[in-house]
């Protein structure tokens, strides 16, 4: 992708004594009393920001919070916790400033944090005027948030448009390296896991990894359709039964390029979607009217594993069954082991996947572990990002 990186500027001298104005994704889980639960978005934004503060810049930062209303703000939209993480992390006090659209007072050598963008009106749709406001107060617009870069905001694609020069921070430059390395020119075998309650939802996603991958394994109520689509009995379980057509097709495009959408063998099943439900482990072709197949069998786990640990690359999505119930996490606790043990590069993003990630403890041996959620997810899909696009378009 061809972008002007903040990082050559940087290295070119040319973010000294300039108006910096990095546009991140601190969009973090809180509690209902507003304290920050897991804070990883706000750890990658560092680096771009510690080299714009390095390299003598007048730095402002901003993000959205949620989705508030515009022109309504309410306290519980605040970046405040934000910044007091933030200040943390980079060791030095964060400012928050309000209502900044019309001018931001920042030295150089100093960070000031500006409150929720997406309370201004006219964010969400990329109004204009206002993003012509925003691209007024920089010399230079740094796009880092890579989470937020499937949207067209004002504060995204819009500044992008009008400042005097827009680049892509270091954390987006590095999310599109890593899937770029994973998809255009992987290693081989390329393994792909999509996972996750509904075909429907990642339907486009499938379709586009069977055109490229070697083994794409199928998981949730994903692999549930993927059975029915095979002459399976899936019971009560989770499925989409208009999309059989569908998975059909994937299994053939695959089956057509000499690779293979492996169906389960044996699963695990409940009578009652309960923590504490008794797990039976059954053949896949055993499977009874009232069973619902809540995880993948052991025998089919350690086959994946086996083909997981042989692979060159592997693009991890959506974790294979209900692996927040201890008796149905077999599954996904063994793809996250095998993930861990393989010598392939790996890259894995989305909400429950990170989850898993932290809860097997394996953040440190998967190669790259996407901040983004629907960016991540679009990028599967073989889109371009507007991000990409508005700053391809400005480096020409
Ligand atoms: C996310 O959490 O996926 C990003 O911050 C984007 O948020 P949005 O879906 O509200 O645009």
């Amino acid at each position: 992708m061809n972008v002007i990186r903040f990082t050559d500027l940087v290295a070119q001298g040319k973010a000294k004594g300039q108006r910096v104005f990095i546009r991140a994704d601190l969009n973090v889980p809180q509690d209902d009393a507003g304290n920050i639960t897991e804070d990883t978005r706000i750890r990658a934004s560092v680096p771009c920001i510690q080299m714009a503060l390095d390299a003598g810049a007048a730095v402002m930062v901003t993000s959205h919070l949620g989705r508030p209303t515009e022109g309504e703000f309410k306290p519980a939209d605040s970046l405040a916790p934000v910044a007091q993480r933030l200040g943390e992390l980079l060791g030095r006090e964060v400012p928050l400033v309000s209502n900044w659209v019309d001018g931001v007072a920042v030295k150089p050598g100093q960070v000031v944090l500006l409150e929720n963008c997406r309370v201004n009106k006219g964010e969400k749709k990329n109004n204009e005027e206002l993003a012509k406001k925003m691209a007024a107060l920089c010399d230079i617009f740094v796009h880092d948030a890579f989470g937020t870069a499937h949207r067209a905001e004002a504060s995204t694609y819009g500044i992008a448009q009008f400042a005097r020069q827009a680049c892509a921070g270091p954390l987006l430059a590095a999310e599109i390296d890593a899937i770029t390395k994973a998809l255009a020119t992987p290693r081989r075998p390329l393994v792909a896991i999509v996972a996750g309650s509904k075909v429907s939802t990642k339907l486009t996603i499938l379709k586009a990894l069977s055109e490229k991958v070697d083994g794409l394994i199928v998981g949730g109520g994903i692999a549930n359709t993927f059975m029915l689509a095979a002459g399976l009995k899936i019971g009560k379980s989770l499925a989409e039964p208009d999309l059989i057509g569908e998975a059909k097709a994937v299994i053939e495009a695959m089956k057509a390029r000499g690779a293979a959408v492996p169906i389960p063998e044996d699963v695990v099943c409940a009578k009652e979607f309960k923590a504490d439900a008794v797990a039976t482990v059954k053949a896949a072709s055993d499977v009874a009217d009232d069973d619902l197949i809540l995880d993948i069998g052991p025998q089919t786990a350690a086959k994946l594993a086996a083909q997981l640990k042989a692979a060159g690359t592997i693009v991890w999505n959506g974790p294979v069954g209900v692996f927040e119930f201890a008796a149905f996490e077999g599954g996904t606790r063994t793809i996250a082991q095998a993930i861990a043990e393989s010598s392939a590069f790996s890259i894995a993003g989305g909400g429950d996947t990170l989850a898993a990630i932290a809860k097997y403890g394996i953040e440190k041996q998967v190669g790259y572990i996407s901040t983004g959620g629907g960016a991540f997810l679009e990028v599967l899909e073989g889109k371009t990002l507007p991000a990409f696009e508005i700053l391809s378009r400005r480096a020409a």
